[in-house]
Formats: C-alpha cells, structure tokens, sequence
C-alpha cells in the first residue's frame, strides 16, 4: 500500500489524516477505503512523464470503476480505457469524456459498438476479423466512420500468472501477429471503417520492463509495413500492465516506465506518433485496502484460523490467482504474534485471504488487507447473499461516503416466485 497515504500514527493505521479504525467505527466492515492523494500522486507520476511528450494515459477503468474514483483522474485530464457500454456510461457519469475514451474488449456486442459511436470515442480497439465486420456495419447504419486499431498479440510472455497474461499465441485476446498486416489490409477496405492506430496489452502485474520493449519492436516493425500499405498509423497504444508492489516486487517506477518505452520508440523514429498508456493496477491497486474484523479465532492441529468478516466475495484475488495482499492489523497489539490463516465465513475452502501470517489477536480485531485499489471491488459478487461491502474516499482529513452498503434486500429486489 502508499506508505505515504496510509501510515501509523502512535499504533493505529491512518488513512492520510483519518484513523481507520474510525472508520471502521462509523461505517462498519468489511469496508474498502481508497485515498485521493495517493490516487493523484500516481496519476501525476503517469503525466508527469507524459508532459511534453505527445503521449496520454487512459485510465484503465474495470481496475476500479467506482465513480469518486474515476472522477479524481477525469479533474486530472484523465481520457479512459473501457470494455463495456457499463464502463463507457460510468466515464461520462464521472465526468470523463468519450471523446478521450478507448474501447476495448475481445466481445463488443453490437448494441455496445452503436453506444460507442454515439457517444463519439476516440477508438475501438478491435481483436478479430469478424468484429471488424461487425463494426463497419453498426457504423454504416449510423452513417459514421468508427475510428479503429487493431489489438495486436506479440505473442511474448509477459511473466506473470497465467490467467492475467494476455499477449501469449495460446491466448484469446487480439490479432495473431502473422496475420496482422493482412488483417489491417481488410481494416481499409470496409467504408465505413477508419484505421488509425495499433494497439496491444500483454498482461497485467509486470514488474519487468523488458516484455514491453520487445511487445514494441515487433508492433514498429508492424507499422512500418502497414503503412507502406497505405495506411497511416496515428498512434500506438501500449496497454497497461505495470506491475506494482504487494509483497516484495519490485516494478519499475511509474515514470522511469513512461520514459523508458517513450524513449525506445523515439529511437526507433516513431517518436511523431502519439502514444496511449492504459493504467489500471498501477494507478489504483495501493490506493486501496479493504478493512475487515475478526469475528472468530480457530486454533487447529495443523492451523489456526482467524475467521473475519470479508471473504472471497468481497476480495476475489487471493482465491481466482492464489495473489498475495498483506494483511496488517489496524491497531497495533504488544502481543505474542500466532501464525493464522485469514479466512472468511463463505463455505469453499477456497475462500481465504491471507496464508501463514504472523499476527497477534484477538475476536473484535481489526484487520486491513493492503493493495486492494485494483481488482477488489470490481471484482465482488453477491455469493452466500452476501451485501457488497460499502466504498470511503478519503480526502485530507475528511471521508467521504463514496459507495453505501449493499442491503439483503436489494439483493433479490429484481427476483420473483411462481404465480402457481
Ligand atoms: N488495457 C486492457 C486492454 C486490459 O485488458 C487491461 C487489464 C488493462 C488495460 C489494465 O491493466 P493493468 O494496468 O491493470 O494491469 N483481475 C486481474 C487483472 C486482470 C487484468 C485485465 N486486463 C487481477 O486481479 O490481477
């Protein structure tokens, strides 16, 4: 997590000026809280690089779509990175602009594709040849041209967990490498389509910049023969995936990223060409933790357990990827430390949070589970009817209420038993 934005003062762990433990107080748990400085400090971090540089950053949104947090990077210039009209209408609702969205996605449906146009994005990331078929005729009913690029698969590896590595040959997402030029040659024969950039994303949770240098040689290598084909490529999107720290990693900073890729396509003199970034993780993921409380200690023959109340609904991570988030305690306890698994009260053994961790406690504890800007929220469910757990922004020394707790009610509103 931000050690700037959350830190101890005297033993309890703040949120830059608001003790967690208030939090937890007055808005109960299992609660995510998410800090704007540190959400801005990494926005500027991207910016910062960009500055100067004809390069721009699309927020990433399915890493964190709650609308506070979209709306602290749209008041920072921010465009976006979508993958569904869901997406595209909680941008404008936060109020970023499509004009400066991208859409991405390996399943646009044709409703969504129309959504798009409407609204005005600036590019439809397309991955196959029937979705480019698909789009040039939801635009030819509009009477529009879509703006396109071709998500291209570099087929390398990116080395990181296999269900986030996404520019592998074995992969579904974007257009094999070898048939890419005879892809874009398509691209420029429909009407209504206009090709103005490529595009890939090779993973997510990099910590190494050298997967990124090669996915780049081989698109400049791409975009010299396409547009000896006739094409001219505007931009060149290089996807997300920067990795950050959860345990011991050590990603590259976000600006010596930046710099690093700008510089490699500049000497290769494609330094004209505009380049888009898509942050996700590395703008949100240490923004965040999620608070939780034990409820129940389980010592066992070969475990303990610490039994709190966030499960796997509320933190999908650590059973979807076996991920590692740290777990810390809220108020620091001068106790002999026990080693406990974190689990919660969702019945699948899968349902856990945190393996082996040393802590001292004790039932009422309060818990927080670090690196939970990115993929947490987003990513919960309902399962075991369980409400979704409420959302703070904090600000200074102010919180802000930016989600309310869901109510068992809610849950089922939509539903309805037999007449007979
Ligand atoms: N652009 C595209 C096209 C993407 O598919 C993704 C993420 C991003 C950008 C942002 O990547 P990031 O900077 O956040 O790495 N649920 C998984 C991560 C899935 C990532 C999916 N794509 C997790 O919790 O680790």
């Amino acid at each position: 997590m931000s050690d700037s934005a959350f830190h101890y003062v005297d033993g309890v762990l703040h949120a830059e000026g608001v003790s967690a433990a208030s939090l937890a107080e007055q808005f109960g748990t299992p609660l995510y809280v998410y800090s704007r400085d540190a959400l801005t400090q990494a926005y500027r971090a991207y910016a910062d690089a960009c500055a100067g540089r004809n390069a721009t950053v699309h927020v990433a949104v399915k890493a964190n779509s709650n609308l506070a947090v979209l709306n602290v990077f749209a008041r920072m210039g921010a465009g976006f990175d979508i993958v569904s009209s869901g997406e595209l209408a909680r941008v404008i609702a936060a109020g970023g602009r499509a004009e400066h969205t991208v859409f991405s996605g390996v399943g646009k449906s044709a409703a969504e594709m129309r959504e798009g146009l409407e609204a005005g994005v600036k590019c439809f990331n397309v991955e196959s040849i029937p979705e480019l078929h698909a789009l040039n005729e939801v635009a030819k009913s509009l009477g529009k041209k879509a703006p396109v690029s071709l998500r291209v698969n570099p087929d390398v590896d990116a080395k990181t967990h296999p269900y986030i590595s996404t520019g592998l040959k074995s992969n579904k997402f974007g257009v094999a490498f070898s048939d890419a030029r005879a892809t874009y040659a398509q691209a420029q024969a429909m009407d209504h389509l206009d090709v103005v950039g490529i595009d890939c994303h090779i993973g997510s949770q990099i910590t190494e910049i050298s997967p990124y240098l090669d996915a780049l040689d081989k698109l400049l290598e791409l975009v010299g023969q396409i547009e000896a084909d006739g094409m001219r490529i505007r931009h060149i999107d290089v996807g997300g995936g920067l990795g950050i720290t959860y345990d011991d990693e050590t990603p590259p900073a976000i600006g010596d990223f930046v710099t690093t890729l700008l510089d490699h396509i500049g000497k290769r003199g494609h330094g004209a060409r505009e380049v888009y970034f898509e942050p996700g993780r590395s703008l949100v993921g240490n923004a965040g933790v999620l608070l939780t409380r034990v409820e129940y200690l389980k010592p066992g023959e070969e475990k303990n357990f610490a039994i709190v109340d966030a499960a796997m609904n509320d933190l999908a991570r650590p059973a979807m990827y076996e991920a590692f988030h740290r777990i810390v305690p809220v108020v620091k306890r001068d106790a002999a430390a026990q080693t406990y698994d974190v689990v919660g009260p969702v019945c699948e053994s899968g349902d856990w949070l945190g393996r082996d961790r040393e802590l001292a406690l004790v039932p009422g504890d309060l818990l927080a589970i670090c690196s939970a800007g990115a993929y947490g929220f987003v990513m919960s469910s309902n399962y075991n009817t369980r409400p979704r757990s409420a959302e703070i922004m904090v600000d200074g020394e102010r919180a802000r209420l930016v989600r309310e707790r869901e109510e068992v009610k809610q849950l089922f509103a939509g539903e309805s038993i037999l007449p007979d």
